[in-house]
């Protein structure tokens, strides 16, 4: 069962087309990563998800429940988090989330307590939120958004304002989220390798169009081409070589070394051009991150 489907989905502003006809489908317990860069559109599907701003075209379910027509209903079970949430600035991190439990039905302050340890931020929950971090304040972004045990969570980019630790600490969050309340969670990221530590599944947009949708394993093992990273002295010489061989530009080139998208069969006739033409070859890397995946796709798509 897909726990959030949309069809055909469109939304622009003025002359900017932020998505463009998008379909979704998310499996019930995956953790979907929708990747894409800064402005591709994820936040603006997001919104429309949550009901915040009206598709042009097309159609969204959550649990079986349209939200254009049903949105209540689709967005009860639904815990969200969104770039600066509001909060009442003067007052505490748990008064804060009483406030919104009661607005919510009733929520026991063991449960509030629970929340505010599960996020971190127990030792600050009674300063008032003005004087947080934006860390903090992202922190108790989540605990609102978890704070009703929803059977879906849908984060605008969950990590975007926290420190190394906090990322780390988030990630086994979502994990322990998906594993053992069985939440299913669709978040948002621009940081391709903490979705593919985190993720199940992945779609990638770019400029408001899916590019790829799929498991992870799927799309890290696609027969397609892939970014080696290929370390050669002298670096001059290969380069020509291995643009003409594979019939490409480079990704990138540092130091010794040349990154270059290519399919793994193509690489042992590369390797024998290098050597025959002097070269020597160093090192030939398969980078199988998405970061190096996100690369190889939007390569292939400009050349
Ligand atoms: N309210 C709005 N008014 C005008 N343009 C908007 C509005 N919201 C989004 N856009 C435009 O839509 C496009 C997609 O924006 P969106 O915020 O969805 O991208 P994003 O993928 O979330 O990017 P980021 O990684 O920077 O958060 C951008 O070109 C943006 O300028
Ligand atoms: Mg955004």
């Amino acid at each position: 069962m897909n726990v959030i489907e949309t069809s055909g989905l469109s939304k622009s502003f003025g002359n900017i087309r932020s998505v463009i006809d998008l379909s979704l489908a998310v499996p019930a317990g995956s953790i979907y990563g929708f990747l894409g860069p800064n402005g591709a559109g994820k936040s603006t599907t997001i919104r429309m998800l949550l009901g915040l701003v009206k598709p042009e075209t097309g159609t969204i379910s959550i649990l079986g429940n349209s939200v254009n027509r049903l949105r209540n209903q689709a967005l009860n079970e639904v815990g969200a988090f969104i770039e600066d949430p509001d909060f009442y600035a003067n007052l505490s991190a748990r008064t804060n989330l009483e406030i919104l439990g009661r607005l919510n039905g009733g929520i026991s302050a063991e449960r509030i307590a629970q929340v505010l340890t599960t996020v971190g931020l127990t030792a600050r929950a009674d300063d008032r939120v003005k004087a947080y971090s934006r860390g903090m304040r992202q922190r108790l972004g989540i605990a609102q958004a978890i704070l009703g045990q929803p059977r879906v969570l849908i984060l605008d980019e969950p990590t975007s304002t926290l420190d190394p630790a906090g990322i780390r600490d988030m990630r086994h969050l979502i994990l322990r989220l998906a594993r053992e309340e069985n939440m299913t969670v669709f978040l948002s990221s621009h940081i391709l390798h903490e979705v593919e530590q985190m993720c199940t599944h992945v779609a990638v947009i770019d400029h408001g169009r899916l590019i790829r949708a799929g498991t992870v394993a799927e799309l890290l093992g696609e027969s397609g081409k892939i970014i080696f990273e290929i370390r050669v002295r002298p670096l001059e010489k290969a380069l020509s070589i291995i643009s003409a061989e594979l019939d490409t530009r480079p990704t990138d080139v540092s130091g010794d070394s040349i990154k270059v998208a290519a399919s793994r069969e193509a690489i042992p006739g590369v390797i024998r051009r290098l050597t025959a033409a002097r070269v020597a070859v160093l090192a030939v890397i398969p980078r199988t991150s998405l970061e190096d995946y996100f690369l190889a796709l939007t390569a292939g798509l400009t050349e």
